[in-house]
């Protein structure tokens, strides 16, 4: 069901607090659904947590947005959490995180977790030294990635390929619909013509196509993602500042987003594959 009548409030909290409180939630936010697949591993791995999910879907994709959209949002959202009392920020955006972590670190306490495409083990896993990554337009673009590239590709050919238009296809709930895996065809089959044995999930929200992908690629090509290593990296994170919950119950999961329709929700319930109530940012 849809809830109008609890948007999330903001408190006055300082940027420069510091959280020593191991029952605060942990907030993550992406442009839109695709930080779910980071937020469901968190939420398997880490099932005492408390989290807090925000979809900026109404500003969704972000990969067609200037840099200096981005930063702003990313602003917007990250004061947002901290005024919640978050104690980590999870950025579950490839395309948030390449385009303005380090400027939200310089300004914020709170930990940030950020997801960027995962470059060094696909360099390494690959035999035939061609690898791609599916990303956005203004991941593709970013200096930042580019040097994450230029640092780990270890001899391997790196192919990026923009996917306009992806994104848009997910946060509508159309992910299965034929124009949507006509898509797909175009950006990865030039890709395996050239001869990639792996490929890298370079947005957040490509996950949930996933199985599509796989079914284009074929089987001999490894399909890399970053929910994993990224749970890892909080886990780490959270042990360190010694911020791991010690309740003995299941954590409570809350979600937001900017644009709060019933078939936002219904995406959410589908991508979440269980029942939630979505609220109004
Ligand atoms: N899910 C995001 C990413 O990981 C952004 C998608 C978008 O809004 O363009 O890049």
């Amino acid at each position: 069901m849809i809830s109008n009548q609890e948007p999330i409030q903001k408190n006055n909290q300082e940027l420069s607090h510091i959280v020593t409180d191991n029952s605060a939630a942990i907030g993550v936010f992406d442009s839109g659904v695709g930080g779910l697949s980071i937020a469901k591993c968190i939420a398997q791995q880490l099932p005492h947590e408390n989290i807090i999910y925000i979809a900026d879907s109404l500003h969704a994709p972000y990969g067609e947005k200037s840099v200096d959209f981005i930063i702003e949002r990313v602003n917007t959202i990250s004061k947002l959490l901290i005024s919640q009392g978050v104690k980590a920020i999870v950025i579950a955006c490839n395309t948030a995180t390449v385009n303005a972590i380090e400027q939200l670190r310089a300004q914020v306490t709170v930990p940030i977790i950020g997801v960027e495409p995962a470059v060094k083990p696909a360099a390494k896993q690959s035999i035939s030294k061609k690898v791609a990554i599916l990303a956005t337009q203004a991941t593709s673009e970013n200096r930042r990635f580019k040097d994450l590239i230029d640092l780990h590709h270890n001899g391997a050919q790196v192919l990026i390929q923009p996917c306009p238009g992806l994104v848009e296809f997910i946060e509508q709930g159309k992910q299965h619909s034929p124009a949507c895996h006509e898509l797909l065809r175009e950006y990865i089959r030039p890709l395996i013509k050239q001869g990639i044995d792996t490929l890298v999930l370079g947005c957040t929200h490509y996950p949930f196509v996933q199985h599509q992908i796989s079914a284009i690629a074929g089987s001999q090509v490894n399909i890399i993602e970053t929910a994993a290593p990224v749970t890892q990296q909080l886990t780490k994170i959270l042990a360190e500042k010694s911020l791991n919950s010690f309740s003995k119950r299941q954590g409570k999961h809350q979600f937001f987003s900017s644009l709060m329709t019933s078939e936002q929700e219904d995406v959410f319930n589908i991508l979440w594959q269980k029942p939630l109530t979505l609220k109004q940012l």
